[in-house]
């Protein structure tokens, strides 16, 4: 297993650029398996998730094309096995994606059933009511969810969620597509990767109103066919430089980012001492005041509030703010693995039930550290940019997993960081394209 090594104190300077949304780039591929002509995705980030992906589509028989860094075509005009493994299932949940799209299109899907996960128990049982609505059958057999929609196809529906779910969302917006008659979700999730799977399923011939909403209309249609689309700038990695920008008292510019994507995060962290200047429409300008940082409180929200996926990062940047914040994390239980691994860095951190009460600022010491989950890793990463001495992130998959070659990225702008190959693990590009993207 692979892990990094870091020598923080180097303040972050110059340029990065942000890759494509692995969150947006998941449903989009999976929204490929609905038609059975060539769907064309552009700006599609190189991390491990999308290779778990791209390996379940090749499994029901699908063929995936990277024509170019960047590209992949889907044609899932040979579906040959309806089903989503628990190998793939156990190491990415997104896998779930796949059952709305299979079930829409051939009418039947067996998905292994996500167990537990670090960050929570997460369950699916919202996705699966919403297309039991839809008039799918849906039970248990042998750990798998078995779906089956009878003779007559899946019908339109009124749905309200009672939780807000993003992919639940998904599946739901994506199999109702090819349902008969309107269905409409209310309490749907607002995320910008909502919005940029229903740009994408409308491409393909669907008729999708409202996603960005909370209420999304999907009237169905006999088929879909295919498209081209472009994926949305990853909104996590963006608001994760801002705060390496801002932690280590540096100066970045952040390119090719949507900074509309993220307001809450943005106000939040001007609001404890971080300039951020909006320099165009894809740009931002990021250094800390002079005045250094001050602790504010947080509730983690669905969008458009705080996201839950930036409140690790922004619990590193708090051990370095003057005075107390308390986080609320209100979308996962036990989403505070981070802060043990804090804690033996030198962070002051209180844990009770859903708050983290952090006391700043603190010196932090350079430890060996590990990774409990994707965005856990990288509040540990940007502690160990500022830590005295040397940090050293064990299991660094999880950071692989959603950070497009975070470790590269962060070196060219001044970090001193490295990553230590421990074995032979699979190439985190595409076979064919590892030599041009390394
Ligand atoms: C997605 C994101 C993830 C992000 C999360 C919350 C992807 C691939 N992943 O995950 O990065 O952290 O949104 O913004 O887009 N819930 C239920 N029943 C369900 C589904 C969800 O109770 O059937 C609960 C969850 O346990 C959680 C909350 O609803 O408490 C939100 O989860 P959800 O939005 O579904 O998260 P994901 O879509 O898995």
């Amino acid at each position: 297993m692979d892990k990094f090594r870091i020598r923080g104190g180097n303040p972050i300077k110059g340029r990065v650029s942000i890759s494509g949304a692995k969150n947006s780039a998941l449903p989009c591929m999976a929204a490929a398996i609905l038609t059975s002509e060539t769907i064309t995705l552009h700006n599609m980030p190189y991390v491990r998730d999308i290779i778990t992906m791209r390996r379940l589509l090749e499994d029901i028989g699908a063929t995936v094309l990277t024509p170019e860094l960047r590209t992949h075509k889907i044609s899932a005009a040979q579906v040959e096995l309806m089903a989503a493994p628990y190998e793939l299932v156990k190491t990415m949940r997104a896998s779930v994606l796949a059952l709305g799209p299979l079930l829409a299109r051939f009418g039947k899907a067996r998905v292994s059933l996500p167990g537990g996960c670090a960050i929570g128990a997460r369950p699916i049982d919202l996705h699966l009511a919403s297309l039991a609505k839809l008039g799918a059958e849906v039970f248990l057999e042998a750990g798998d969810v078995v779906a089956r929609v009878p003779r007559d196809g899946l019908i339109g529906a009124e749905i309200h969620f009672d939780k807000v779910s993003v992919t639940g969302t998904e599946n739901l917006m994506m199999a109702a597509t090819l349902a008969r008659g309107k269905t409409t979700i209310h309490n749907a999730a607002r995320e910008p990767e909502i919005a940029d799977l229903a740009e994408l399923l409308n491409k393909m011939g669907a008729r999708v109103r409202g996603a960005g909403t909370a209420t999304i209309q999907v009237e169905g249609v006999a088929a879909l066919g295919s498209a081209e689309h472009s994926i949305i700038p990853d909104r996590i990695e963006t608001g994760t430089f801002i705060a390496a920008g801002a932690i280590t008292n540096g100066e970045l510019e952040i390119k090719d980012c949507r900074p509309e994507h993220l307001s809450a995060v943005i106000s939040k962290l001007r609001e404890v001492g971080v300039e951020i200047e909006e320099v165009n429409q894809s740009t931002l300008y990021v250094r800390c005041s002079e005045r250094g940082l001050k602790a504010s409180d947080l509730g983690t929200e669905p969008y458009p509030g705080f996201p839950t996926d930036m409140q690790a990062q922004f619990m590193t940047l708090m051990t370095q703010a003057q005075g107390r914040s308390i986080i609320t994390e209100t979308i996962f239980e036990n989403r505070f693995m981070h802060a043990s691994e804090l804690q033996r860095m030198g962070a002051r951190i209180q844990i009770s039930r859903d708050q983290a009460i952090v006391d700043g600022p603190d010196k932090l010491i350079g430890a060996r550290v590990q990774a409990s989950d994707l965005r856990a890793s990288a509040s540990l990463v940007l502690a160990g940019l500022i830590a005295k001495g040397e940090t050293q992130i064990d299991r660094v998959y999880h950071i692989d997993r959603g950070y497009e070659k975070i470790e590269a990225k962060l070196k060219e702008v001044g970090a001193d960081i490295d990553r230590v190959r421990e074995s032979v693990t699979a190439p985190l590009a595409p076979v064919g394209l590892d030599a041009v993207v390394a």
